[in-house]
């Protein structure tokens, strides 16, 4: 198998799981990983045994390097996108694609113009559990679907990360920083939107840093905190999903799904396993349902795996741009329909990305509701 020689830019939290997975992976080999703070990227090297910590240039001037992965901060996405494409290599980045359509457009037109590829995370959706959900669904155990509804909601990342700042400025909150699991995976089991609506608020204009070292620090709120949006698939299902960083608990699942044949449970879409479970009509309990695929445990990377191959054999993959430009689509659509107060027709399209393969070692014939 050939492997796909890979750069990483930007070595802050997320970084340790992409570099860690990355080396489960057959076709993938991190040669080399950036980061303004050089410090940060020697740090990961040699944690991670990366023959090399170096300068963004010099992973753009690495003529090995076939991909790069992005995993600056949203607002970094795309001017650090343009400069990957430009170096002729194909790019995978953190969500949210980009902070609008018009920068995500940008990225999108350059890769077409040099026929590069460009993949985006989530890849969360190509676990075991969202890909069970996507099985349950396909083969008709609850009906047509009727509606969903989706919630994420807590109080925010200013108590655990070094730097929660960006997640208060644009590109971040609630709904580009968390919308992009749920609305990825909503895509993927429903399809494509065609309109939404939406309703937000800041509830605290300021938040105060209780991780260390910033401990103390204020945060000034730049984006909504409280999102409320309802969506119009393509298939007639209406979805409602409510983001929010302003709640402390609540008991709402993560996502369910209701069809004319019974109710769908999805696990947390920002996990690639969990428990899915149904109750059909007719039925007094509701049923666990065996995951069916593989990767159940933290698998970021799956998704590069995913476009790697696809490079290398020259077809579609799955978690790949014009996937999350539709995502961004909503998440922007949802923003400014708050603020017009207007529902809003969406001019972004998508089909379902491919399912993933079955797990071999999974009887069918021993799953029985
Ligand atoms: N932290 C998480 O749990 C988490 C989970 C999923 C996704 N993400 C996403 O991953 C991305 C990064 O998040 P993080 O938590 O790792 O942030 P972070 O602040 O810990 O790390 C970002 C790193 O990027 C570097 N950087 C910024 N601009 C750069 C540039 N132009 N060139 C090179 N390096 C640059 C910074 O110096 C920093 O080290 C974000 O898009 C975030 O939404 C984070």
């Amino acid at each position: 198998m050939e492997q796909t020689k890979i750069g990483v830019i930007g070595c802050g939290v997320i970084s340790g799981i992409y570099l860690k997975n990355c080396q489960l992976f057959e076709n993938l080999e991190i040669v080399a990983c950036a980061d303004l703070i050089k410090e940060r990227a020697e740090k990961r090297a040699s944690e991670f045994g990366i023959p090399q910590a170096c300068s963004v240039d010099e992973v753009l001037a690495n003529e090995e390097i076939r991909l790069v992965i992005n995993l600056t901060l949203p607002q970094t996405h795309t001017s650090v996108d343009l400069q990957i494409l430009s170096a002729n290599k194909n790019v995978y980045s953190e969500k949210p694609l980009a902070l609008n359509k018009k920068d995500a457009k940008r990225v999108l037109d350059l890769a077409a113009e040099k026929r590069l590829r460009v993949g985006c995370a989530p890849d969360t959706f190509l676990g075991a559990g969202i890909q069970t959900c996507r099985k349950i669904l396909d083969e008709g155990w609850i009906g047509e679907p009727v509606s969903a509804a989706a919630f994420m909601m807590n109080h925010g990342h200013e108590s655990w990360h070094p730097d929660p700042e960006f997640y208060y400025k644009s590109g971040g909150g609630p709904l580009f920083d968390m919308g992009p699991y749920y609305l990825t995976a909503l895509i993927n089991l429903l399809g494509p939107v065609k309109r939404v609506s939406g309703m937000t608020k800041i509830s605290f204009p300021q938040r105060t840093i209780t991780s260390e070292a910033k401990y103390g620090s204020a945060i000034d709120v730049e984006v909504p905190t409280f999102t409320a949006g309802t969506l119009g698939f393509e298939n007639g299902v209406i979805g409602t999903l409510t983001t929010t960083f302003d709640v402390w608990a609540h008991k709402m699942p993560f996502i369910e799904i209701y069809g004319s044949a019974g109710t769908l449970r999805v696990p947390d879409p920002n996990t690639f396993g969990g428990t899915p479970s149904i109750k059909r009509a007719g039925h007094d309990d509701w049923a666990e349902v065996p995951l069916l695929y593989s990767f159940v445990e933290n698998s970021r990377g799956v998704g590069i795996s995913d476009m790697a191959d696809a490079i290398q054999g020259d077809k579609p993959f799955r978690a790949w741009g014009e996937l999350a430009f539709h995502v961004l689509d909503i998440m922007e659509s949802i923003h400014l329909s708050a603020q017009t107060g207007h529902h809003l027709e969406l001019d972004s399209h998508c089909q379902k990305p491919a399912p993933m393969p079955l797990n071999q070692s999974f009887q069918e014939k021993t799953w029985k509701i």
